[in-house]
């Protein structure tokens, strides 16, 4: 532990006070004292103590009592342990109740306060450590507009600032609507390429004739239509971050290609010969499970082992629940002002809905969900009764099918389609991707089961 470590001893006995200085000189890298509670005051105006002991019997108009509040108040981070008379065990309870670490009974034994006071000083080092790692969590938080609060986002968050001003590869991975895009332009927006451009091209959404013009840009002339030569996102993202989603939906012949400019750092644009360089950095995601993917033979194993050297798994909305609440809230607050509409709230039944809720479409479905709050609740709360059917419904009905085997499948099937319509906002290509079948199986399903 090298960081400061600074100690007010506060006494009304000169024999105490030096003999206790004396005594911990060892355990701090400064030692103040003080005669009374005023005094110490004085003290605090000029300097700043990680470590407070204090005798409770001071002379003057307060008391070391009054000075454990008192230390709350100016000097928050410190630790305070007082000193006590043999015996008054009421007042030691009391200085603990006025937020005192520990306290000692007189006649003072220098081992064991030497204990306590490493004890504090553990504790004071834990604390600044857990400030430290909070205070750069919601520097992220802020920078990147990520809300939560929950175990899970953080530990996804500290992966975000370790690996973001490296040039490492990046692969995350969640379901749908989980927020790897956010994640993704952390990561840009805390590296050092965060000046540069962040460029994001989805592979799922490019017809496959397009892919490779996409990617590497053509020559003027390359194919019909090429009038004019243009620039690819390996180009444009050069000093910066490119970002490839959905990068599953890649089909196999661009996969080598792809590869190999992984490999090289170079490639040609369509329709031409020079090779041009691009140090972009690679952020990929994926809401599709792409080891089975690659175990199926659909994805190339050396693609994925080239994009995957720091994974990053994004957790769905189901499973950190406790951000529920504050997501609602700040979703709320967002599109009441974007829709110049007056500030509502959630009642704690229509919450407790919320926070229950299966949301397969995780943050993007509770995004869309309170938009649509917003729009159409002409109150000043939202109620049970105000929230869609899809919420309600899911929750109430697990469970409760009999029937054949395959009639509770198809049931269960179709709920699963209707939820992930509504997710999506009824997009096709999203909720089949969501669901993990292509458009077709979704319109024949859909058809079958007469969802329109
Ligand atoms: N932690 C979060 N705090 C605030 N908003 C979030 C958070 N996570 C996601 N969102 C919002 O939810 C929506 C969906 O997020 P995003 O587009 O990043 O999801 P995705 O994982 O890329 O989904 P898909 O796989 O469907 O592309 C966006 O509007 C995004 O701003
Ligand atoms: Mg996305």
């Amino acid at each position: 532990m090298d960081d400061d470590f600074h100690i007010l001893i506060v006494d009304d006995e000169p024999n105490i006070r030096s003999g206790l200085a004396k005594g911990l000189a060892k355990e701090a890298s400064r030692i103040d004292t003080a005669g009374t509670v005023n005094e110490a005051l004085d003290q605090f105006d000029t300097g700043r103590y990680q470590l407070v002991i204090a005798d409770v019997r001071l002379p003057g108009d307060r008391d070391g009592l009054e000075l454990v509040s008192l230390v709350r108040g100016r000097q928050p981070g410190t630790t305070v342990i007082v000193i006590t008379a043999h015996g008054t065990v009421e007042t030691a309870v009391e200085a603990m109740r006025r937020g005192a670490f520990d306290f000692i009974t007189k006649p003072v034994d220098l081992n064991l306060i030497r204990q306590q006071v490493a004890k504090a000083r553990e504790h004071h080092h834990l604390q600044s450590e857990n400030k430290q790692l909070r205070d750069k969590l919601a520097e992220i938080g802020e920078v990147s507009g990520i809300i939560g609060n929950c175990r899970a986002l953080k530990d996804v968050l500290t992966q975000v600032r370790q690996v973001a001003d490296t040039d490492a590869t990046v692969l995350i991975q969640g379901e749908s609507g989980t927020g790897k895009e956010l994640i993704a332009r952390a990561i840009h927006d805390l590296s050092d390429r965060s000046t540069g451009p962040f460029v994001a091209v989805n592979l799922g959404a490019l017809p496959e004739s397009l892919l490779e013009s996409e990617l590497f840009g053509h020559e003027k002339g390359a194919f019909t239509g090429a009038s004019r030569q243009k620039p690819g996102c390996f180009e444009i993202a050069r000093s910066g971050t490119l970002f490839l989603d959905e990068v599953t939906e890649i089909p196999a012949k661009s996969q080598v290609d792809l590869l190999r400019v992984l490999e090289t750092a170079q490639f040609a644009r369509v329709g031409g010969e020079t090779l041009l360089e691009s140090d972009a950095r690679i952020v990929s995601a994926t809401n599709r499970n792409i080891r089975q993917l690659v175990d199926d033979g659909t994805f190339r194993e050396d693609l994925f082992y080239r994009l995957n050297i720091v994974p990053i798994d994004v957790p769905p909305l189901r499973q950190r629940r406790d951000d529920i609440p504050l997501l609602a809230d700040h979703f709320l607050n967002h599109f009441c002002t974007r829709h110049r509409r007056p500030h509502k709230g959630i009642d704690a039944d229509a919450l407790q809905v919320l926070a229950a809720a299966g949301w397969p479409g995780n943050i993007r479905q509770l995004r869309n969900v309170i938009e649509r709050l917003v729009v159409t609740v002409a109150g000043e709360m939202i109620t049970t009764s105000d929230l869609p059917a899809e919420l309600t419904q899911a929750a109430s009905s697990t469970g409760s099918e009999t029937g054949t085997l395959a009639e509770v499948t198809e049931a269960a099937e179709r709920r699963a389609i209707q939820a992930a319509l509504a997710a999506h906002d009824c997009h096709r290509e999203q909720t089949a991707t969501a669901l993990g079948i292509s458009v077709r199986t979704l319109h024949y399903k859909m058809n079958r089961y007469g969802l329109h």
